[in-house]
């Protein structure tokens, strides 16, 4: 049997060594070693953005992605994003304007979004529809998606207001 390598990196903010194979997925190593099952497996071949993460503040497919390629880097998931105590407000947006249905593309467009609105804290229109052409959704016909980034852009806005105060 092959011997796995270990791989250490910052997992939603914590610092994590595991033991992986060469060839092993990062959405494997995520979901099934981890137990991180908030990222999902759609097609599996990087068409759906379902299987969306964070590596070093980029959004990328999981299921295409080589673990090994995380390697001292900082991985954020949806369960690092927000708690259900404490939901990030892309989270609260979501819920609030209806762009969760069946909620299957939800991680990947939360983790998409996010990607985005740290680069973009103000996107417009397009703006938030290219950074979503990856993340595939058969229920909402996006514009509640759309309403829910700019209603959590403008959240977040209104909480660095607030922290400034
Ligand atoms: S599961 Fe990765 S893009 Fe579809
Ligand atoms: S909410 Fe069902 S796929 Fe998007």
């Amino acid at each position: 049997m092959s011997k796995g390598k270990e791989l250490s990196f910052t997992l939603n903010n914590k610092p994590v060594t595991v033991e992986v194979e060469p060839h092993t997925i990062l959405l494997d190593l995520l979901r099934e070693k981890l137990g991180l099952t908030g990222t999902k497996r759609g097609c599996g071949e990087g068409e759906c953005g379902a299987c969306t993460v964070i590596v070093n503040n980029e959004a990328v497919n999981a299921c295409l992605y080589p673990a090994w390629k995380v390697e001292n880097c900082s991985v954020l998931t949806v369960e690092g994003l927000g708690s259900e105590e404490n939901l990030h407000p892309l989270q609260e947006a979501f819920l609030e304007t209806g762009a969760v249905q069946c909620g299957f593309c939800t991680p990947g467009m939360l983790m998409s979004s996010y990607a985005l609105l740290q680069k973009t804290p103000d996107p417009d229109d397009d703006e938030i529809k290219t950074a979503l052409a990856g993340n595939l959704c058969r229920c909402t016909g996006y514009v509640k998606i759309l309403e829910a980034v700019k209603k959590a852009a403008y959240k977040m806005k209104q909480s660095e207001v607030n922290e400034e105060k």
